[in-house]
């Protein structure tokens, strides 16, 4: 049984040659200093300072746990497990904020996407565009009936639902909001060897600047500048649904993925270009959101003792930060995460295995892939129905309609005049797929 497979040990042996960040080649804005000082002024200096204390020392306690355990620290569930799970579980689910569903499609019929992809590109080579030319394996494609049948799988809805579950808006009890939405994303076809070409360092999704300058979703972090960090609860929708992540123009997600996530088409295991995770989430989130308010000593010997770091409202640096990206983090700039040590690779994958992890968390892509096979995986999230996100899936339903790419992915194309483009008729499930698709809201 596939959920019976041993997790390994293995986490990265090299560090690949990812970016470090310092202020002299930084994004400094002079109105970032005003986007401190309004957090410093809403919630106080004292807050943040007893925050960065407890949660640098947290962290020493954190970190040693993810370099003993490395991988053992991602679970691998199966759908089974996870639709019957008791509060205990998913409160231990939350807590972690990652793990692997397996088997959530039968391996065959994930096998047959994967031949299908493969296929569709090669018909469509003269129309495809995709990342990196002239050799893509990130495919600029987002309605191919494969991708199409993988997003409204009734087994993959049936996941996206149980995990959006595991939020709550204080709005709404009845969690209407865990009816999931079909946000249509890329896929990728990784061939083996191909090191370097690819890769995503540390990084969090959902903007970058944003979750400062944003008043709303800096609220949504109020625990952590206020003082509380471990009162943060990275689960709760009632005020983050209303959060602009998109506030900078950029290739921030305009929806809320509640978690990420990616349905594995190949076989794929660590070192193969698979996903690396910092499995950790309260502690890590709370140090990256910390992390703009202080200077590190000017003794290297004295890098990790938070006590010695001292507290900076003028400085116009977010570390990592680039209004266009993601949130970035290096090990020279955010050095209590142990990147290098705690980055960690998820378990090995199988054809229909998922892979799920909170919409805060650090995640990277290994640069090697040293297989044998093409590493292939779609990705699929699990998208609230928030009100936002059903204007984006409307949005997203419109272009489809008109042939256009989804709004989030202008780089697309118009793919119905693709060979073996279905439309509309390639979602599955009936109603429920096409209601996640955008019909009907
Ligand atoms: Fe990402």
């Amino acid at each position: 049984m596939p959920h019976s497979i041993a997790p390994t040990s293995s986490s990265l042996d090299y560090w690949p040659p990812w970016p470090l960040f310092n202020a002299q080649k930084a994004e400094n804005r002079p109105e970032n200093v005003n986007i401190k000082q309004e957090i410093i002024q809403r919630y106080g200096e004292e807050g943040i300072r007893r925050s960065w204390l407890q949660t640098c020392a947290t962290l020493e306690q954190v970190t040693a746990e993810i370099e003993a355990k490395k991988t053992a620290m991602i679970p691998a569930l199966t759908l089974d497990e996870l639709l019957n799970a008791s509060e205990e579980k998913k409160q231990a689910l939350r807590s972690l904020g990652c793990f692997v569903v397996r088997g959530v499609v039968p391996r065959n019929e994930a096998t047959q996407w994967y031949w299908d992809l493969k296929g569709y590109v090669n018909e469509n080579r003269d129309h495809i565009t995709g990342f990196p030319e002239p050799s893509p394996y990130m495919f600029n494609v987002y309605h191919s009936p494969a991708q199409q049948a993988g997003r409204s799988h009734p087994n993959s809805l049936a996941v996206q639902r149980a995990l959006l579950q595991l939020w709550h808006d204080d709005d709404d009890l009845s969690k209407s909001f865990a009816e999931p939405l079909s946000y249509a994303d890329a896929f990728r076809i990784r061939a083996p060897k191909s090191d370097g070409v690819f890769t995503l360092p540390p990084h969090i999704d959902g903007g970058s600047l944003s979750r400062w300058a944003d008043k709303t979703y800096s609220s949504t972090y109020s625990a952590i500048f206020s003082g509380n960090p471990e009162k943060h609860d990275p689960y709760d929708l009632t005020v983050r649904k209303n959060a602009r992540s998109a506030l900078f123009p950029g290739t921030a997600s305009s929806v809320l993925r509640a978690f990420q996530g990616w349905t594995a088409l190949t076989e794929c295991g660590p070192k193969e270009g698979s996903l690396l995770l910092y499995p950790n989430l309260h502690v890590a989130s709370a140090y990256m959101l910390l992390r703009p308010f202080f200077d590190p000593p000017e003794n290297d010997e004295e890098l990790l003792d938070a006590e010695k770091w001292t507290f900076n409202a003028q400085s116009e640096w977010f570390p990592g930060t680039f209004t266009a990206k993601p949130q970035m983090l290096s090990p020279n700039c955010h050095p209590h995460l142990k990147l290098e040590k705690c980055m960690i690779d998820i378990p090995r994958m199988f054809p229909g295995d998922t892979v799920w992890w909170h919409a805060d968390m650090i995640h990277a892509v290994e640069q090697k892939h040293e297989g044998e096979y093409d590493s292939s995986v779609m990705y699929i999230a699990a998208t609230p129905s928030t009100s936002g996100n059903i204007s984006y899936i409307k949005e997203q339903l419109r272009s489809f309609e008109n042939g256009l790419p989804p709004s989030d992915f202008m780089q697309g194309t118009n793919e119905t005049v693709f060979k073996g483009y279905l439309g509309e008729a390639g979602i599955m499930n009936g109603e429920a797929g096409r209601r996640a698709a955008g019909f009907g809201l």
